[in-house]
């Protein structure tokens, strides 16, 4: 079992002790209170469950062999035995002789009796934040209830048709496919675009692995960019000098929904006839000159992962923008069959006629989906609200010490996918990430390098890419969900302030509320 560190008197005034512990295996720390009233315990940052604690009971010190959240519905065992209760601004800490420390509900000084954690007052609520939490409209399970009544779960059925309509009527894309997944929908692309070894695929370097993984499939060679200096997008200037007769196409990422300069983009492609692939696993409802992303490349593709604007969990979505790869989509997504052309009436047998692999996802994937494409608008004016709120916020913070802000082109729009900003160097942005998580807060880093990968590090051509280097090192990613409240926001906008600006600690930081569910 570790220990933690010595405790040890911060102030003591008259009735009054104020302990640290330190714990040794990381910098979250415990401030326990003690006053006329008993002995009282306060959590004071960190992640839970907290192992081997030790705590001050007033008299004696408490070993606690397992420290535990226990959530509201859950009864603490053995309470009768436990004798020692500490509550500091409503929040019960009950340490029971099974070692169990319970920090949830409410209990009295005397008792042990745990009352609903609704009862605790909204100002003394601890919180703690994740950096995302998936939104459900309400609708999910009844629709999922519908698919199943239905008697048809396989793919293709009535929502997946709902979700294909949907996309078409709202953005103009040409034909829509849902897939299992973004990654689906690329190794499509990369099929459909009969990429072969000896193939040169050119993108970005900061992105996330599927975008390259499924051209490498294929066999074909990375070539990959470098971002721009204003923000994580291609350097669509980088390009042209990486195009020879060996490059089939380009794939450009529009990072966190902001759109890539597509009409240089095209221009080049069309230029030395090469396929555009717009990866818009971040960009649903967001828009380059007013033209949706995934409305311009020759393909697209969507994500539906549970950190998305919209979402089903995992899901996926390739647009076909170019009508001569329509129907062999099709084809490609039903296991390399025309079965698709036999269920509309085209043909009066199926069977194998071109590879493939089986991309569709059944009709409770769709069905959820749904669910949310109806709450499009709703969730994104939310997400927009909040991050509007946080680019404000940090706006106003002046002087060198503040954080870069995400940089939107006049030619784009911004649809809240999420919220970053850009420290000074690594070690600033590891400072202010163990800041948030001292205040249990979950702020992330994003993409390393893709050229860099441990995977891909010895076929990279060895040019070195500086600015992808930049964003691997310096970006952070703020929590930003649709059941954020203002109250989350305002605590991670306290954090960064904080820290930028070097003001004094608040006494009481956030706890885990989410982060335990
Ligand atoms: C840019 C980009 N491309 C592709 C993907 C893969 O998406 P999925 O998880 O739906 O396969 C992601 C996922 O986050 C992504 O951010």
């Amino acid at each position: 079992m570790k220990k933690g560190k010595q405790l040890k008197a911060k102030e003591q005034p008259e009735n009054q002790a104020t302990y640290s512990l330190l714990l040794d295996d990381d910098d979250y720390f415990i401030d326990w209170d003690r006053d006329a009233a008993g002995v009282q315990c306060f959590i004071d940052a960190g992640c839970f469950p907290y192992k081997a604690a030790r705590t001050f009971d007033g008299t004696q010190m408490v070993t606690i062999i397992e420290a535990q959240v226990v959530a509201k519905d859950i009864k603490v065992e053995n309470k009768d035995s436990g004798k020692v209760i500490f509550v500091k601004n409503g929040f019960p800490i009950v340490v029971c002789s099974s070692g169990l420390l319970a920090i949830r509900g409410m209990a009295d000084i005397e008792g042990n009796t745990l009352l609903p954690f609704e009862k605790i007052r909204t100002s003394d609520k601890m919180m703690g934040i994740p950096f995302n939490k998936p939104f459900l409209t309400g609708n999910e399970l009844s629709y999922i209830q519908q698919a199943v009544s239905s008697g048809r779960l396989s793919g293709d059925g009535m929502f997946t048709k709902k979700c294909h309509e949907f996309f078409q009527n709202k953005f103009g894309f040409r034909k829509c496919l849902l897939t299992t997944s973004c990654t689906d929908a690329l190794e499509m692309a990369a099929i459909l675009l009969d990429i072969e070894p000896g193939d040169e695929v050119i993108m970005p370097s900061y992105t996330f692995v599927s975008s390259g993984n499924a051209f490498v499939l294929r066999g074909a060679k990375i070539i990959f960019a470098d971002s721009n200096s204003l923000n994580p997008n291609l350097d669509v200037d980088s390009l042209e000098p990486l195009i020879n007769r060996r490059t089939k196409a380009i794939v450009v990422v529009h990072y966190a929904g902001i759109a890539c300069d597509m009409k240089a983009v095209m221009e080049l492609a069309d230029k030395y006839h090469l396929a555009v692939v717009e990866d818009a696993a971040q960009a649903i409802d967001s828009y380059f000159e007013g033209r949706p992303l995934g409305s311009i490349g020759h393909l697209a593709t969507f994500s539906f992962h549970e950190t998305k604007n919209i979402q089903c969990g995992e899901g996926g979505m390739l647009v076909v923008n170019d009508d001569r790869f329509a129907m062999r989509a099709e084809v490609i997504r039903e296991k390399g069959t025309n079965r698709s052309a036999f269920f509309k009436g085209q043909v009066d047998k199926y069977g194998w006629v071109d590879i493939g692999s089986s991309f569709l996802p059944s009709e409770i994937i769709a069905a959820f989906l749904f669910a949310q494409l109806e709450n499009l608008d709703q969730i994104q004016g939310r997400r927009k609200e909040l991050w509007n709120t946080y680019y404000n916020e940090f706006s106003q913070l002046d002087g060198k010490e503040s954080p870069g802000l995400p940089y939107i082109p006049s030619y784009a729009t911004n649809n809240a996918h999420l919220f970053y900003i850009l420290c000074k160097d690594e070690s600033e942005r590891d400072q202010l990430i163990a800041e948030f998580k001292r205040n249990n807060i979950l702020a992330v880093f994003h993409y390393l390098p893709l050229h860099k990968s441990p995977y891909y590090h010895f076929r990279h051509d060895g040019r070195n890419l500086p600015q992808c280097d930049r964003y691997s090192e310096v970006l952070l990613r703020l929590p930003l969900f649709y059941e954020l409240t203002d109250e989350e926001q305002q605590a991670v906008i306290e954090v960064v302030k904080r820290f930028y600006q070097k003001l004094p600690e608040p006494r009481t930081r956030f706890v885990s509320d989410a982060l335990i569910r």
